[in-house]
């Protein structure tokens, strides 16, 4: 855990321009100063993100939220208030002192109050707001612990606070305010049961939500490994027949181990529910890299509540296997009631 001094530093490594990685309950962040077209530019070339892909303003309380948007629709009010400090992001109109690097040139801007106490700290130091991508290379799996962040990004870096593995494990959900009713542009941490309870009205799911990157799509959330989906009745044999052709194969399975799975297949470890499914599953793909697996056979949760999350990752990290040897065809999650567009078909960052 970092000292008061370790934040007080880090504040002031963003007041001059420098980049902060911190913890967030949902991944960790890669900060600079959202007020600051040079420290974002040194953001973007960081992260090896398009300069129009636009990025997070975080802030430390829902009065902030004025700061950054010309307006405050009602719907962005209520999920701000319901839902912050917490893993819900939203999308309302910018204000004009919001840099154009902040939100790609686009006349809204996306901002949320994490909850992580350290981020929250950070950001009470800080007095302004930060800017904040996941702490990851772009396309590249989201980082859950500080370790991740120092082996995505090294030097680049200029301080990394750890706060330990992340709590929720998937990134916010990011809800758009600035059209009526408001839209889901990506799941995460805040259910979408819970936005439309929120709301008073059904919202869908919008497949584009994330502002896509052309040609980089299919990678975001992948790892190396191939992600193959199956379901628990097929994950024993999908995995054998993967072994059998010489791969080197790992299963990744909620709630309780498969029966009768083959010794030269990795049993990664089973998450008790969709809860820690979620926390985990970045971790998981990153195992399956460094455990040098060729697939990783995954049978997702039930796609509703925070697993309608994990189903959403692992098809786009499934959708970033496609045409590889490891891609039996899968019996996976579908896309979810509502949803506008083809899984598979959005970037991440
Ligand atoms: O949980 C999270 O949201 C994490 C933590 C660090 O807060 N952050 C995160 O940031 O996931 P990032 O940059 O990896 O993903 C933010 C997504 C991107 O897909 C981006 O395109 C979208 O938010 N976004 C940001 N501003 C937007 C805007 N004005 N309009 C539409 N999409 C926007
Ligand atoms: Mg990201």
């Amino acid at each position: 855990m970092p000292l008061v001094d370790d934040i007080v530093r880090a504040a002031a490594v963003l007041r001059i321009g420098g980049l902060v990685a911190f913890p967030t309950e949902t991944v960790y962040g890669l900060g600079a100063d959202a007020s600051s077209p040079v420290a974002l530019r040194r953001l973007f070339a960081a992260k090896g993100r398009p300069a129009d892909h636009p990025v997070i303003v975080h802030v430390g309380s829902v009065e902030a939220l004025a700061d950054w948007a010309a307006a405050v629709p009602a719907s962005a009010r209520a999920l701000a208030e319901a839902c912050w400090p917490g893993p819900l992001t939203v999308i309302v109109p910018r204000a004009a002192r919001v840099p154009a690097e902040v939100t790609g040139g686009r006349d809204s801007v996306a901002v949320r109050m994490p909850a992580d106490p350290i981020a929250l700290q950070l950001l009470r130091e800080f007095g302004g707001g930060i800017a904040a991508p996941s702490a990851n290379r772009f396309g590249c799996v989201s980082p859950t612990t500080a370790d991740a962040v120092r082996a995505e990004l090294g030097s680049d870096v200029d301080v990394v606070l750890d706060g330990g593995p992340c709590s929720v494990g998937v990134e916010s959900t990011i809800v758009d305010c600035t059209v009526d009713p408001p839209v889901i542009a990506r799941l995460g941490g805040v259910p979408r049961e819970r936005v439309e309870r929120i709301l008073g009205t059904p919202v869908a799911v919008r497949d584009h939500g994330e502002v896509a990157a052309p040609g980089t799509l299919a990678a975001h959330y992948a790892p190396r490994a191939h992600v193959v989906l199956a379901d628990r009745v097929d994950v024993v044999s999908t995995a054998a027949l993967l072994a059998g052709a010489g791969r080197r194969v790992g299963v990744l399975v909620g709630e309780r181990p498969p029966i009768g799975l083959g010794d030269d297949v990795v049993l990664l470890d089973v998450p008790a529910d969709d809860t820690e499914f979620a926390r985990v599953l970045y971790a998981r793909l990153r195992e399956a890299d460094e455990r040098g697996l060729d697939d990783l056979v995954v049978v997702a949760p039930e796609d509703h509540g925070i697993g309608a999350a994990v189903c959403d990752r692992l098809r786009r990290a499934a959708a970033g296997s496609t045409g590889s040897p490891g891609s039996t065809g899968s019996a996976g999650p579908t896309g979810s009631a509502g949803s506008t567009g083809s899984p598979g078909s959005v970037g991440s960052a």
